[in-house]
């Protein structure tokens, strides 16, 4: 067996960039490329920090599995201790199949259909987040048909500027979820009257990629100022659930600290004597994952820049063209800076299909490998088969060892789903 990591990571040696110690380029040699390489390490380490960081206040860490629901991901969670949390019915199957029991799995998502939320009574899960009047009307009217009581939590809607990026804040009164706080106090006077529903707490999740502590803050007071109201009036809740949202360092820049993150939350929750839920998804999962790409081709742009076409894009990794999200990109087998102007673009057929602008590297020429950084979360999770691209394969680097964890999708596998 190899020698264990020297560090937890993607780190340099020599001019190599390694994963716990693994060259990239012999991983993509035997994986081909697009791929995307998880390191255990860091996922441990994540998870870790954010577990950490409650210094014995009660909680539970539900990771978001829509950050990244890669099998062997959700169960090297579950097997630190992780709970779940689920989006569909499907990202429910995973958690099952990855080993989390129901009542590790909060069912989170403001759209479930009755069918999926019929799945969640029946299983009987943690708790199922509702986020309308109406939901919460068709759960409980579930839960009677079947003879099965429901646990639900109240996502509020604080209408909270999360000030991240308009596609991904969640939390004001104009974004599609959650119940106003205006409604809120209505809707849980209905709740005495229906047997067969208990409702266990209240949620807010106000948006992801957040940095600045101030938004995730002020959500929490809510919680905890409702959940207070709501005991006041004898509901007998178990916990406060605070969803996810810390952001990452995608551009090398100061974002919160997580243990600073997490001391805010239970400072804010602390007066309520309730253990505290979280929902992270993208700390713990983004920086443990890169994306491989080769340079297929060169280009000339202008008089002063290149293009560098990659055989990764939009297709393997939509956030750039989504929300003109950054990544660092830097080659894997020579120095991670230079002086050379590129446009780093993949192979789809939409000029949108950029996946870094204005990038200074060391010259690029074809077969060159490229690294595309804090790809791990909100990465292979949303990778399409537009231009019958296929899904790419998944490695996981666990003690100095790689492996497939997903193969990398055959055009047979597209095709077996037509006539
Ligand atoms: C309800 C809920 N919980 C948790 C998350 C995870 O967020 P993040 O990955 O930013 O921690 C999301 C994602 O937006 C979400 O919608």
């Amino acid at each position: 067996m190899a020698p264990p990591p020297a560090s937890a990571g993607f780190f340099r040696l020599d001019r190599e960039l390694l994963c716990d110690g693994v060259p990239l380029a012999d991983i993509a040699s035997g994986a081909g490329t697009p791929v995307y390489v998880y390191s255990a390490a860091l996922l441990r380490e994540r998870y870790r920090a954010v577990d950490d960081a409650f210094a014995g206040y009660p909680h539970a860490v539900h990771y978001a599995l829509k950050a990244n629901s890669t099998l062997a991901v959700a169960r090297l969670l579950r097997e630190l201790g992780s709970s779940a949390d689920a989006n569909s019915v499907w990202e429910i199957d995973v958690a099952r199949r990855a080993g989390f029991d129901p009542s590790q799995i909060v069912f989170t998502g403001v759209g479930k259909t009755a069918a999926e939320l019929e799945c969640a009574v029946a299983l009987g899960v943690k708790a199922i987040n509702v986020e309308s009047a109406g939901e919460l009307a068709r759960v409980d009217a579930i839960a009677q048909r079947i003879g099965r009581p429901a646990r639900v939590a109240v996502r509020l809607n604080p209408d909270i500027d999360a000030k991240s990026h308009p596609h991904i804040s969640t939390g004001l009164k104009i974004n599609k979820f959650g119940v106003p706080l205006d409604d809120a106090r209505e809707l849980f006077a209905t709740l005495k009257g229906r047997r067969a529903l208990s409702l266990v707490a209240v949620h807010v999740h106000v948006g992801s990629q957040i940095t600045s502590l101030d938004p995730l803050r002020r959500a929490a007071a809510i919680a905890a100022d409702i959940s207070l109201e709501l005991r006041g009036q004898g509901l007998p809740l178990e916990y406060v659930d605070l969803g996810g949202g810390l952001g990452v360092s995608y551009d090398r820049g100061e974002v919160p600290a997580v243990a600073d993150y997490i001391a805010a939350l239970v400072a804010e929750v602390r007066r309520t004597r309730l253990p505290i839920v979280v929902e992270p998804g993208r700390v713990i999962a983004a920086p443990a994952g890169v994306l491989l790409a080769r340079v297929i081709d060169v280009k000339p742009r202008s008089a002063s820049s290149e293009f560098a076409i990659l055989d990764a894009g939009m297709t393997e990794l939509l956030r750039p063209a989504l929300y003109g999200a950054f990544h660092a990109i830097e080659p894997v087998s020579t120095a991670a800076a230079g002086d050379r102007h590129y446009e780093l673009v993949g192979p789809v057929c939409e000029s949108s299909d950029v996946v870094g602008r204005d990038r200074m590297l060391p010259r690029l020429a074809e077969g060159d490998l490229v690294a595309i950084r804090d790809a791990g979360a909100y990465g292979s999770v949303m990778a399409s088969n537009y231009n019958r691209r296929p899904l790419p394969a998944e490695v996981l680097v666990d003690n100095g060892e790689w492996r497939i964890v997903r193969r990398r999708q055959t055009i047979d596998d597209q095709l077996s789903l037509e006539t």
